[in-house]
């Protein structure tokens, strides 16, 4: 299927706290023993910290592919083969209903073995291995940990870009984590990742300009589900159209009418956004790995 041609929009968005973040990140690297990295399993790449590598080169790593049942099945077994080949850990979550957080433990024991029989062999057993949990902001950070410590730990809140101070959170198993605020990029190489992150709620889709988000979007679905377009909003996307055509349909099956006999793009823009994320659309995933094989129906 040819490129469709997306619309221009300035996705420019760093806050200097993200820079002082990482900086936090690096200084308090040395007192934990491994690194978990929490990714939204619809954007693996797009919510991934392209620092990471650098700044945790050395230390064992687990991956959680968090926010799973709002993502294609398949797709996400894909990417977890993926990083599994990596040399990483993989774990799939979904952290609001707690689905797969019982796995959290286990996989930082597995993680951390060696260390862990050190300590035993040391006769230092019991004594807690320490993880730092990283994750762009709103990727279900505080969720997760709130659910792995079995209590509210930390304050969650659907509210992208807020940053938090450090803290250790007690684990009764043997565990502390590291709870560090998110850290997104000091730039995005691409309007593509700054796009992905605004559809699925990692920075404010207010920051951009709604209507040609809600443009784009229906290009990539249009691409990659037109079945959920159809379903959902009840019309084939025609392959011709541009994304605001799409999104003119969709406000017109909706009755999204503005006074003066238009169709108000803007509300449906929100409106498409808003059900993406309440999971209305299907489990739809944004990004695929490249590893060679081809999507089904796609
Ligand atoms: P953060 O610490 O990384 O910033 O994120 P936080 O835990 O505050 O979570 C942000 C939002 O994402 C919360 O939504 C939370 O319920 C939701 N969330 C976290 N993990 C998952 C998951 O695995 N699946 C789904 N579907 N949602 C998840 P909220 O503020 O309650 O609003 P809403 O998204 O429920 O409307």
């Amino acid at each position: 299927m040819p490129e469709p041609s997306y619309e221009k929009i300035n996705t420019q968005w760093f806050p200097g706290h993200m820079t002082k973040a990482r900086r936090m990140i690096e200084e308090n690297l040395k007192l934990v023993d491994a690194v978990c990295e929490i990714l939204d399993a619809r954007i693996p790449n797009a919510s991934r910290n392209p620092d990471i590598d650098r700044l945790a080169a050395g230390k064992p790593r687990l991956v959680i592919l968090n926010r799973a049942d709002l993502a294609d099945p398949q797709i996400t077994a894909r990417w977890k083969s993926c990083y599994e080949a990596q040399g990483l850990s993989v774990l799939e979550t979904d952290a609001k209903s707690g689905k797969g957080v019982n796995g959290f433990v286990p996989a930082v024991r597995r993680l951390l073995q060696d260390k862990l029989a050190d300590y035993a062999a040391k006769g230092q057993a019991g004594r807690p291995v320490r993880v730092m949990v990283l994750g762009i902001p709103n990727v279900g950070k505080s969720t997760l940990i709130n659910k792995v410590a079995g209590r509210k730990a930390a304050p969650a809140g659907d509210k992208p870009g807020v940053t938090r101070g450090k803290q250790w959170i007690h684990i009764d198993t043997g565990l502390d984590l590291l709870d560090t605020p998110g850290i997104l990029w000091p730039r995005f190489d691409s309007q593509e990742v700054g796009e992905l992150l605004a559809i699925t709620n990692a920075i404010k889709a207010e920051v951009l300009d709604l209507e040609t988000l809600g443009a784009n979007f229906m290009l990539r679905l249009r691409a990659l589900y037109p079945d959920a377009i159809a379903e959902r909003y009840r019309f084939q996307p025609d392959p011709q159209a541009n994304g605001f055509e799409l999104l003119e349909q969709a406000a017109k099956k909706r009755g999204f009418l503005l006074s003066h006999g238009e169709y108000d793009l803007e509300r449906m823009a929100i409106t498409l956004l808003g059900e993406y994320h309440e999971g209305k659309l299907g489990r739809l995933s944004l990004e695929e790995p490249d590893d060679g094989s081809v999507a089904a129906g796609k």
